[in-house]
């Protein structure tokens, strides 16, 4: 006869496996065969080993309608619970498709509400792991209620500690919005779709035929739409980028981010990068190639990097500090200003601001894009946005100028004038209200219009224009840039700049927040 206690434990034992045992095999099974794992091995592979301690495991629904009353939903539908990545505390939710579709109910919300609440309250990042039908039909509208006490804790959360989403499944209707506030949206490749009505309601409404693919796949979100901000291969390339990524975040907005041993040496000085900008300033070149080139061991993370491809951002290590990178990328559009790059850079510039992560930026830009498709697209609005963002933010600021930075786009990339920090150019500089071919039609028309040879005329006045007027010098000369320095110094003179503004201490004046022209 076993005694009380060892019947206790039995009974616990019991009730463990039974939560944990999610909707089952035959569910199990069809997850494992859509390429996708369960809620727990994806918690098991994103912390590190043996760190998860779950919370909320008996946790259980409490509705009746549609007979919810003889629905067994283990865990309710979501694994909740805190553990470590690369040793620093995180807290996860890992929603179980297998059980109920992985859908939101009252108990669900209120779980996934209580570990954020104590990853503000403990200051370390959330990580949400969705795959789910969305609101759980049969909870009406305590399923709402749930998802808008999970939106306003996003908010809340919003600059106090990293939030990042992976889509591991469905994600639609009003639960898109979550991972929307969040920091980073990560999607797999095949598995997973975001929308906000899906190919059935588009076609009674629109008469419109499109797949789940077409419409909200991973591709789609991350090269149109903006809205994931990585593409994974898999349920394991999606995890292991969220480890990647908060390798460089710090756990919350009052903490540094984390530094790490640089083997790459600062001192490193690259002839290579002497001869990177071609003679001719119209031919392109890679500004990847500039960055990977600068930073330690060349490991550059690239956010966005299929949207708005014109413009690069990413995260880096120099001296092994992280930063914040934001590039023209002269070999797309020439690294012109557009609508989407330039609301891609005010969202990252906004983030690096929130966490403690200094910016260096890369500038090489004929200016903002001109046309009826941008003005009446809102141009003005969305350029704004990234004026602003730089404008704000009070992380250290350094900027290099590799070759153009031509008119109003000269002030938005954290220019001297709006507190950049420590502003360098290479001597292929050019720092001008525009490039020497509009500036001699407007300033010379009479002229060109009367000279003998206008060709001629013309050549001669933008070979004068660019030797007076394109050069780093005269910008140097005010003190707008600190040097104009040889391309190959650049990694260390950086370095040592992030050394020097390590004390930075910058405020903006009190108020309850700015107004960004969202
Ligand atoms: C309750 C749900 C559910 C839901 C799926 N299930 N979605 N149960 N509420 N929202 C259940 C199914 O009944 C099924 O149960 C199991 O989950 C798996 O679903 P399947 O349909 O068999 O899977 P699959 O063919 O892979 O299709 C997945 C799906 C589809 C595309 C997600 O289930 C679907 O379209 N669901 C509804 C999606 C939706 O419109 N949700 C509401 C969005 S609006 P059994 O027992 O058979 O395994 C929303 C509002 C948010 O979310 C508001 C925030 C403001």
């Amino acid at each position: 006869m076993p005694d009380a206690s060892e019947a206790r434990l039995a009974e616990l034992r019991a009730r463990r496996a039974r939560a944990e045992a999610g909707g089952g095999p035959e569910r199990i099974a069809r997850q494992h065969g859509a390429g996708k794992l369960t809620a727990r091995e994806r918690v098991g592979e994103l912390l590190d080993p043996g760190t998860f301690v779950e919370l909320d495991r008996f946790v259980t629904h409490r509705a009746t309608a549609f007979g919810m009353d003889r629905v067994e939903a283990p865990a309710d539908g979501v694994v909740t619970g805190y553990g470590a990545i690369h040793g620093r505390l995180v807290y996860v939710f890992s929603q179980d498709f297998t059980v109920l579709g992985g859908s939101l109910g009252e108990a669900h919300a209120q779980k996934i509400c209580k570990i954020m609440d104590l990853a503000v309250r403990t200051g370390a990042p959330v990580i949400g792991l969705n795959d789910s039908g969305g609101a759980r039909i049969q909870e009406g509208v305590q399923s709402l209620g749930g998802y808008a006490e999970i939106f306003l804790r996003n908010t809340l959360a919003s600059g106090v500690v990293p939030q990042i989403s992976a889509i591991m499944g469905p994600c639609a209707g009003g639960a898109v919005y979550s991972p929307a506030i969040t920091d980073f949206t990560i999607m797999v490749r095949g598995t997973s779709h975001m929308f906000v009505t899906g190919p059935q309601v588009v076609k009674a409404v629109t008469h419109e035929e499109v797949s789940f693919e077409q419409l909200g796949g991973a591709e789609v979100h991350a090269a149109r739409s903006g809205v994931a901000h990585f593409v994974a291969d898999s349920d394991a390339d999606a995890l292991a980028l969220v480890r990647r990524l908060l390798g460089y975040l710090p756990q919350n907005n009052l903490d540094e981010p984390p530094r790490a041993p640089c083997e790459d040496d600062p001192g490193r000085v690259d002839p290579a990068l002497d001869g990177i900008v071609p003679q001719d300033p119209h031919q392109p070149y890679d500004m990847r190639d500039v960055i990977v080139r600068v930073v330690d061991g060349g490991e550059f993370l690239e956010v966005h990097r299929a949207f708005a491809a014109n413009l690069v951002v990413g995260l880096a290590r120099l001296g092994g500090r992280p930063v914040g990178i934001v590039a023209q990328q002269p070999a797309v559009l020439a690294g012109v200003l557009d609508i989407d790059s330039a609301v891609k850079g005010a969202r990252f510039v906004r983030f690096c601001d929130a966490f403690n992560v200094p910016l260096v930026t890369f500038v090489d830009v004929p200016g903002f894009l001109p046309g009826t498709a941008q003005e009446h697209g809102g141009i003005i609005r969305h350029g704004a946005k990234l004026l602003f963002a730089y404008c704000e933010a009070t992380v250290p600021k350094l900027a290099v100028i590799t070759r153009k930075a031509y008119g109003g786009a000269y002030d938005v990339m954290s220019s001297k004038h709006i507190r950049g920090d420590l502003n360098l150019a290479w001597p292929t500089a050019e720092i001008a209200v525009m490039g020497p071919e509009g500036a001699i039609d407007i300033i010379f028309r009479r002229e060109l219009e009367e000279a003998p040879d206008r060709e001629a005329a013309r050549a001669r006045l933008v070979a004068d224009y660019r030797e007076q007027f394109a050069t780093p010098y005269i910008a140097a000369a005010r003190g707008y840039v600190d040097d104009v320095i040889e391309p190959r110094e650049t990694r260390p003179r950086l370095i040592s700049a992030l050394e020097m503004l390590h004390g930075k201490r910058d405020r903006n004046p009190p108020k309850k927040h700015g107004n960004i022209p969202l």
